[in-house]
């Protein structure tokens, strides 16, 4: 048998970007990689990057930096470190990362990861760098293997890909292109194995995932709505999620799934990213404020317990201090559990980042904290709510001290209590306890501790 040789990969970025690095895993597994825990020493490290805000491609090359010591320290000793950039950075800058970073062996974008084996092959006989920034006309999908290493309890399935959406401010329709949905069958198949394999809640992932529209396996097209309702019957599954929505792909079709389908759980990523309509507009977003309000007005009525989260930019150009009001005001109105807000950044290619009237740095630091001091008082209201109710949660793994497991709610928040292992795997109802800045303490319900 040949030795195993080691393979790291760094994940920066979203949740498809995890995704993604599993399945590169995957795809090196045959070739005898195998995961190592740190960059030092490994045969192969990846260094999977993101490209959304800041100031993406320096933090790229100063990582790459550090690998590249790494890589002379192996050589030393007279062995070889292949290393390769992917991700929306890759994407983005293309050549440019070998011509700054020469010793980095391969570069690929997302599309391509199904052709990192031949990219292996091709430096491993000839030496020199290979780049695949490609956006084939094959499907990725259509080409990665069936064979995954396990994924856990809570598991990730990519079904889109891609964004027709072109909102000023974002890189995604460039880096990860036009948008695309996986068949329902190929959706179905690994959502199987992937309970098979002892997932119990499975968020399906997309950059746009409610734009989902995959053909069916009767030749017509469904949305995420149905897909929803024909995952839910696979045995063994306890929980369905999705993630991350655009407010205008909210079809009627899947604010019903959130009224029927008791698995799909009541906590939804819908990103309004401001509460201006002038603001709004210059996104590009096609949705104003009143829409989003009627949007969570049907959600709500559809599943009344459904607890919300969101995504925000402060300090798009033109946004003025009224506008930035509207944006408090909203985040009033809805009342979110949770979110995640941002200073507006730049992204070389897109239009905003060409517009006049950007926002000086101070105006969008100042106009941040206010939003997420008003952010974060939402979120502890919503987790102290749910001390001293009942609560189903579903356990993922052991807690960090003995004698602990932990879980997550319905509402996404870490729960943490005295447990036994063997419980892992399964849902069941405790008692919140406390409410900690981002997880809940809880107890077993009496008959579940004496199980
Ligand atoms: N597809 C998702 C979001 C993808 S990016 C959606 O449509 O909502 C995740 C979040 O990063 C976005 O929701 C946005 O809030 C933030 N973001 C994207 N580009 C940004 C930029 N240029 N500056 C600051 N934040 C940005
Ligand atoms: Fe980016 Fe999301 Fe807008 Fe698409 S919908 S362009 S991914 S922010
Ligand atoms: Fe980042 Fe690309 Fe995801 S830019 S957020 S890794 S789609």
């Amino acid at each position: 048998m040949t030795p195993k040789k080691r393979l790291h990969v760094i994940t920066w970025g979203c949740q498809m970007n995890v995704y993604d690095s599993a399945r590169m895993a995957d795809v090196l597994a045959p070739l005898g990689y195998a995961p190592a825990d740190a960059p030092d020493g490994a045969d192969m490290v990846i260094l999977n990057t993101c490209h959304i805000r800041d100031k993406a491609a320096e933090k790229v090359f100063s990582e790459l930096g550090r690998l590249r010591r790494l890589k002379e320290a192996k050589a030393a000793e007279g062995g070889h470190m292949m290393l390769a950039v992917a991700g929306c950075v890759a994407q983005a800058e293309g050549a440019e990362i070998l011509a700054r970073a020469p010793f980095v062996d391969i570069v690929l974008g997302p599309q391509t990861y199904h052709r990192l084996p031949e990219l292996v092959a091709r430096v491993a006989r000839a030496g020199g760098a290979v780049i695949d920034t490609d956006f084939p006309a094959e499907q990725k999908f259509d080409f990665l293997p069936e064979a995954a290493a396990p994924q856990g309890v809570c598991a990730f399935l990519t079904i889109q890909e891609g964004c027709d959406r072109f909102c000023s401010f974002c890189v995604v329709p460039y880096t990860r292109g036009a948008e695309q949905s996986r068949p329902a069958a190929a959706v179905i198949a690994e959502a199987k194995r992937l309970i098979a394999q002892g997932a119990r809640e499975i968020t399906l992932l997309g950059q746009n995932v409610n734009a989902w529209h995959g053909q069916a396996p009767d030749g017509t097209t469904w949305g995420l709505g149905r897909l929803i309702r024909e995952l839910a019957v696979l045995p063994g599954l306890l929980r369905l999620r999705y993630a991350t929505s655009h407010p205008r792909d909210m079809t009627d079709e899947l604010i019903a799934a959130h009224r029927d389908v008791p698995m799909l759980m009541p906590f939804l990523h819908l990103p309004v990213q401001s509460g201006s309509d002038r603001v709004l507009a210059a996104m590009n977003r096609k949705h104003t404020a009143a829409d989003y309000l009627r949007l969570v007005d049907e959600l709500r009525t559809a599943r009344p317990d459904l607890a919300l989260s969101s995504d925000f930019i402060v300090g798009h150009p033109g946004e003025t201090e009224r506008d930035f009001a509207d944006t408090l005001k909203l985040v009033r109105d809805v009342g979110f559990a949770q979110a995640y807000s941002f200073c507006y950044s730049p992204r070389p290619g897109t239009p905003a980042a060409g517009a006049p009237q950007q926002v000086p740095d101070d105006v969008k630091r100042r106009r941040l904290a206010e939003l997420q001091a008003l952010l974060r008082e939402q979120q502890t209201r919503f987790n102290r709510g749910c001390v001293g109710l009942t609560m189903p949660v579903l356990f993922t793994g052991p807690g960090r001290h003995g004698g602990q497991i932990a879980g997550r709610s319905s509402f996404l928040q870490p729960v943490h209590l005295s447990g036994p292992v063997k419980l892992i795997g399964s849902e069941s109802e405790v008692r919140i306890t406390a409410a900690l800045p981002n997880s809940l303490s809880a107890t077993l319900t009496e008959e579940r501790a004496c199980a």
